[in-house]
């Protein structure tokens, strides 16, 4: 890559277009995970009767332990009585993640007061830059009373792997930044039941209206 030798705001935008193009590149390889997904595990279908007939479908979620925003610890527990709403993502995400959290807002809106049954959560699949600090600087653009997690690398992982989201970092865009990585990562919904238990997922881009049209049913 090409760099103009002392043009900051050139360079920036270089850097915004690999963005977007990793962006669309990450699209593309979700696309073909959740094809491979889908025929492994729980994707493809709606109703609590139709996934049943799913075997994967009783191992997606279970039990964690994670840090919030305002850097206080909680697990599942926690949110027991209420649907959790959650979201994988990260807040250096160009694109992706901004539009999905912008989806669950609008999705939430939709609902009116029935949305009170539902928390909204946010964890990060980039806990080493995504500190409690930074993800509340990021959620202060979205809807108040959403709730963003982080954690050790291996909490992460280990939650990540119970709602069977893929996720993987990219090579550095700025070779001299290391920091300056990427990741790839699903683009998904979860509802999960005020037991805890799996209700149903979405893929982005769901309209607010469908996605509230899904979820109201679900709710008491
Ligand atoms: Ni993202």
């Amino acid at each position: 890559m090409s760099q103009d030798p002392g043009g900051t705001s050139s360079s920036q935008f270089s850097m915004r277009r690999r963005l977007l193009a990793m962006g669309l590149a990450a699209l593309a390889g979700i696309g073909v995970s959740f094809l491979i997904w889908s025929f492994t595990g729980i994707g493809g279908q709606k109703s609590p009767e139709d996934t049943a007939r799913y075997s994967g479908i009783a191992s997606v979620g279970g039990p964690f332990q994670l840090v919030t925003h305002d850097g206080k610890t909680v697990t599942d527990q926690d949110f027991a009585g209420r649907f959790m709403l959650i979201y994988f993502g990260y807040t250096w995400c160009p694109d992706v993640c901004p539009l999905a959290l912008q989806l669950m807002d609008d999705t939430l809106a939709r609902l009116g007061p029935d949305a009170a049954a539902i928390q909204p959560i946010f964890i990060t699949i980039d806990p080493e830059r995504d500190t409690p600090e930074v993800i509340k600087h990021y959620l202060a653009s979205f809807r108040p009373g959403l709730i963003g997690l982080t954690g050790a690398p291996e909490d992460i992982a280990a939650v990540a792997a119970a709602y069977k989201m893929y996720y993987r970092k990219t090579e550095p865009l700025d070779d001299a930044n290391p920091d300056s990585y990427g990741v790839d990562h699903m683009n998904i919904f979860y509802l999960m039941g005020p037991n805890g238990a799996y209700v149903a997922h979405f893929m982005s881009p769901s309209s607010p209206k469908d996605m509230a049209t899904e979820i109201a049913p679900h709710l008491p």
